[in-house]
């Protein structure tokens, strides 16, 4: 689609998280986010956070590779907890992320893991994993998107 503000990307992200938020899985939903700096990776998190009900603010966790937050309540019946949002900027091997724990992560069924700079650990990422490609439009405030799995 094409979004032409932060907001309708947020209300996109949010569409997304309601719908994940109501399949099944064994394991953790993993939210791949692919696009340059300043595309949208962080807004969409903000948006897809905000509408389970996160209260915690949601930034950029550029500097410390992860941060983990509560999902609040919402109407729907789930056993969703916790959100992890990874941005893999600054690392350089799949081997710092396994050394966070990320296999355990994806494994639990309770988390959903959106992650910034997916293409870092391309080899480990979860087959089941949803791509979301995000590039610039033609004017300041224009990105597509692309969700696919
Ligand atoms: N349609 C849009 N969708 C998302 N962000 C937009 C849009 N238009 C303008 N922006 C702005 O672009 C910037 C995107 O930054 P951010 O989400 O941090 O990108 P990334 O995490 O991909 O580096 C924000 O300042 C946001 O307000
Ligand atoms: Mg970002």
């Amino acid at each position: 689609m094409l979004s032409k503000s932060k907001i309708q990307t947020q209300k996109l992200a949010a569409g997304l998280a309601k719908k994940l938020l109501k399949m099944k899985s064994r394991k953790a939903k993993v939210v791949a986010l692919f696009g340059e700096l300043g595309a949208g990776k962080t807004t969409f998190t903000q948006g897809f956070a905000n509408a389970l009900g996160v209260e915690s603010r949601v930034a950029s966790p550029t500097f410390i590779i992860f941060r983990k937050h509560e999902v609040g309540e919402c109407d729907l019946h789930s056993h969703m907890k916790h959100i992890f949002h990874f941005d893999l900027y600054r690392i350089q091997k799949t081997s710092e992320i396994l050394k966070l724990g990320f296999k355990k992560i994806i494994n639990d069924p309770n988390n959903i893991v959106l992650i910034e700079w997916p293409e870092k650990i391309k080899g480990i990422l979860p087959k089941n994993t949803i791509w979301v490609h995000f590039e610039h439009g033609k004017s300041l405030n224009q990105r597509s998107i692309k969700i696919s799995r």
